[in-house]
């Protein structure tokens, strides 16, 4: 397992800030077990989540890894998510969290009112943006999956636990919550359905 931790402290982008947005697509949606200052509704442009990432640690276990979230670059995508505005203190915890191969990358994100419109689309105002901060496991971590059959993703995730628990909750609880946002995902909401066929 590629313990990203020290390599995180080093990607230090916002060092200096007295907060930062942390912008969560996967867990961070629908588990947000860290002290915030805010959370909106918010998207990256740009960026597709895909169940591509394994997990050893968390929903899974190294003998039979499970599947989580992480994002692929796809030109024109819009991925919704949830962004929080935290103390740089817990980046640390997240580090931890985090751990088994996703990186701290620098994004910009976009907020959503909450009406759920983009901000100023109708008012023909600014749309408002801030630089965020994103978790990502890229194709070239050790416990990177990648593409497979949605029936082969789905039978692994519905078969995987780990010290996190059920993997299948994860992707339910996903898909629950981007659901709850308003946002569209064909991937996810496709595995959900694959998942309940089973
Ligand atoms: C995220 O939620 O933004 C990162 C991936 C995860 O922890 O599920």
């Amino acid at each position: 397992m590629l313990d990203t931790t020290a390599l995180n402290q080093q990607r230090n982008f916002f060092d200096g800030h007295s907060s930062i947005w942390l912008f969560g697509y996967g867990s961070l949606i629908w588990k947000a077990d860290f002290d915030y200052l805010e959370r909106r509704s918010a998207y990256i442009h740009g960026w597709e989540r895909r169940f591509w990432q394994g997990s050893h640690d968390h929903r899974g276990t190294p003998e039979a890894p499970g599947r989580v979230a992480t994002l692929i670059r796809a030109q024109g995508a819009v991925c919704h998510g949830m962004a929080y505005r935290i103390t740089p203190d817990v980046l640390a915890p997240l580090d931890r969290r985090e751990k088994n191969g996703y990186l701290r990358e620098k994004v910009p994100l976009t907020f959503v009112d909450e009406n759920g419109d983009e901000n100023g689309d109708e008012s023909g105002e600014a749309t408002e943006q801030s630089e965020g901060l994103i978790y990502l496991a890229s194709d070239d971590n050790p416990a990177f999956l990648g593409e497979a059959p949605l029936t082969d993703i789905a039978q692994q995730i519905a078969h995987a636990h780990g010290p996190s628990g059920a993997n299948k909750e994860y992707l339910l609880n996903l898909a629950t919550a981007l659901r709850e946002l308003g946002a569209e995902d064909a991937h996810i909401f496709a595995l959900e359905h694959q998942l309940k066929l089973l």
